[in-house]
């Protein structure tokens, strides 16, 4: 999730790279780890990057500037593949003379390939990106065609997966071409210039007219104007609109809240956790772990390693992975693991699991795992953070930046990737489950459609929540992977409204907690799908009569079609089909909406909760 700019104006007003910087400061929120800024000059492309926060790339023009004043595009990125290096970071360039520069945002799934096929060309290259491939293809493309859109066109037709592309060509000096596929891209319509941004943040200071455009979709500004045209050349039109927000609320998407804005954004952390981790045929392909296959078959037992919502992901992968490898799976707190005497050897697989890659504790309990010679793979969403540089591996989530405070896209974007390794070892180590990979890794694909449609549906949540302001306790229930959802669903509501809150197993309930259900006692209730197997479906249905028999207020959040908990439901939230060890990617996010509106609903800061931080740093 980067974040991205291009400007055109007139010669004499030469603001380009003021106007560029300006917009990337706006959208360093998207990404910021390097940034870089390419300017076209008389016959020429000069661009800088740095890796960094913006501040280095501004010190670096300023000790050597650039010249070039009317065209320019930036990039502020947050890097998917290749670290966050000078060299990794944007632009890339390609054809004769390098007078090609191109920024992307995104991942290109089918880089490998042609990487392959340019490198067997002799193509050389300086980056370990996937956008440097197509920088290499568009520039090549513009040496044979000699025009930077129809060069533009016949590269896209070549990629996959998501992504948006903006180049400059020194050899058409007023132009900027942009492209999209399945990642945002607006353009902003000036008078005498025009903009290009990943969102329009990037240019709200200059305008408030705006173009959205459609999937596949191309679009050419100079300073006159712009022209959209599909991918495969027929004419498209953008849809004009006028931009009401205020520059703070355009950082947020227009969203009130980051964590609004997050929540949102989780169609868009699975679809991106998923890109580029399965071959042409279906198959799961994770090169990017440098572990050999033999190390990963000798693996006997799993460990993951987490604090807070990181380990409820673990908790969620251990059903899953255990299920798909029969590999037994223990889930640690990160803090008690090194403390606990663990049982790991040479034959250990220690998953790490962490947001920031900064988690002390979760870092403390990688450098233990190694001392005991286990194999170490970290799950990350932040390129060049520390655990993943401690641990043997690394499997990166791509739910780009996480700004509010509590974990939600990034939750979602952990679990995706436990899913994609637990399946990855059962593909490896052959097996009962080893055939159905596929067939779920298919499955898995559909999910952040099936997100986008449950966020439609929030109205009543959004209710309840509001409804509940004065509440001071509530409970939630699960079982199976619905029991570390129940835990979520009970952390965000005590971080973002300060409420008494527990997550317990519905099954443990009658062991002791039932006792806490009185009159009017609200407990969410998160029902598996009716083909859970060992008829859990059921049992949970059990467990909502016997509190709501005790006078609890059941709000339950079962599938679509379920209609057995109605009967003892006094709230029904639906949440869309799928199976069921996939179903937490859809049961937690009524859990955020709830906390999140109850928060709001009572005056509270939801993105800067009281006494937590973004991440912790101290043992
Ligand atoms: C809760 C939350 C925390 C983090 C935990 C680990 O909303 O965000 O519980 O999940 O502090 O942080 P990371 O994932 O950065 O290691």
């Amino acid at each position: 999730m980067c974040g991205i700019v291009g400007y055109v104006g007139k010669a004499m007003d030469e603001r380009a790279e003021d106007v560029v910087m300006e917009g990337l400061a706006r959208l360093e929120y998207r990404g910021y780890d390097s940034a870089g800024i390419a300017l076209v000059t008389d016959g020429g492309v000069e661009s800088e990057k740095r890796a960094g926060k913006l501040e280095n790339l501004r010190g670096a023009l300023e000790a050597h500037p650039l010249s070039g004043s009317r065209t320019a595009i930036g990039h502020t990125r947050w890097a998917t593949h290749g670290g966050p290096t000078d060299g990794n970071a944007h632009p890339h360039h390609g054809g004769d003379d390098d007078k090609l520069a191109l920024i992307h945002n995104g991942i290109i799934e089918n880089f490998h390939s042609l990487k392959k096929e340019l490198l067997a060309e002799g193509v050389t290259f300086r980056s370990e990106t996937d956008t440097e491939v197509a920088a290499k293809l568009v520039g090549r493309a513009f040496d044979e065609t000699g025009d930077i859109t129809t060069a533009m066109q016949q590269v896209v037709n070549r990629l996959e997966g998501a992504f948006t592309l903006l180049a400059v060509h020194a050899d058409q000096p007023g132009v900027v071409v942009g492209a999209r596929r399945n990642s945002p891209l607006v353009v902003g319509l000036g008078e005498g210039e025009n903009f290009l941004g990943s969102d329009v943040a990037a240019f709200i200071g200059y305008t408030r007219n705006a173009l959205e455009l459609g999937q596949d979709q191309i679009v050419t500004i100079t300073p006159e104007g712009h022209e959209v045209i599909n991918f495969d050349g027929s004419p498209a039109e953008g849809k004009a609109y006028e931009v009401t927000w205020d520059a703070a609320a355009a950082e947020k998407g227009g969203y009130p809240t980051f964590m609004e804005k997050e929540i949102f954004d989780q169609p868009h952390a699975v679809q991106d956790t998923l890109l580029g981790r399965t071959d042409e045929t279906g198959r799961l392909v994770l090169d990017e772990l440098r572990i050999s296959e033999e190390q990963l078959k000798n693996v006997d037992r799993i460990t993951v390693v987490a604090c807070g919502t990181a380990a409820y992901a673990g908790m969620v992968a251990k059903y899953a992975i255990e299920h798909w490898t029969r590999i037994p799976v223990e889930v640690a707190l990160a803090h008690e693991f090194r403390y606990s005497d663990p049982i790991v050897n040479e034959r250990s697989l220690v998953v790490s699991i962490s947001q920031s890659g900064e988690t002390m504790d979760t870092l403390m309990a990688v450098k233990h795992a190694r001392e005991l010679g286990a194999l170490t793979i970290s799950v990350c969403n932040t390129h060049g953070s520390t655990i993943p540089r401690e641990s043997d591996a690394v499997l990166y989530t791509h739910a780009g930046p996480e700004i509010a405070v509590a974990s939600t896209k990034a939750f979602l974007a952990q679990i995706t990737a436990c899913y994609v390794l637990g399946l990855y070892l059962a593909q490896l180590r052959g097996g009962a489950y080893a055939d159905d990979a596929q067939a779920v890794m298919k499955e898995l694909h559909e999910v952040p459609a099936k997100i986008e449609e449950l966020l439609g549906t929030m109205d009543r949540v959004k209710e309840i929540a509001r409804f509940m302001a004065d509440t001071r306790s509530v409970l939630f229930l699960g079982r199976n992977v619905g029991f570390p959802i129940a835990m979520e669903g009970a952390l965000k509501l005590k971080e973002l409204a300060y409420i008494h809150a527990e997550g317990f197993a519905a099954g443990e309930l009658k062991h002791g907690p039932i006792a806490l259900i009185d009159a009017g006692q609200p407990v969410f209730i998160v029902v598996p799908g009716p083909d859970t197997p060992h008829e859990l479906h059921k049992k949970v249905v059990s467990n909502i009569q016997e509190i709501r028999a005790r006078g609890a207020r059941t709000i339950v959040i079962a599938q679509e079609g379920d209609e057995d908990v109605v009967p003892f439901a006094d709230e029904v939230i639906r949440v869309p089909q799928t199976s069921p060890l996939l179903q937490p990617l859809l049961t937690v996010v009524p859990l955020q909406v709830f906390a999140l509106h109850l928060s709001t609903a009572k005056g509270l800061d939801v993105d800067q909760p009281r006494n937590l931080a973004k991440s912790v740093t101290v043992e």
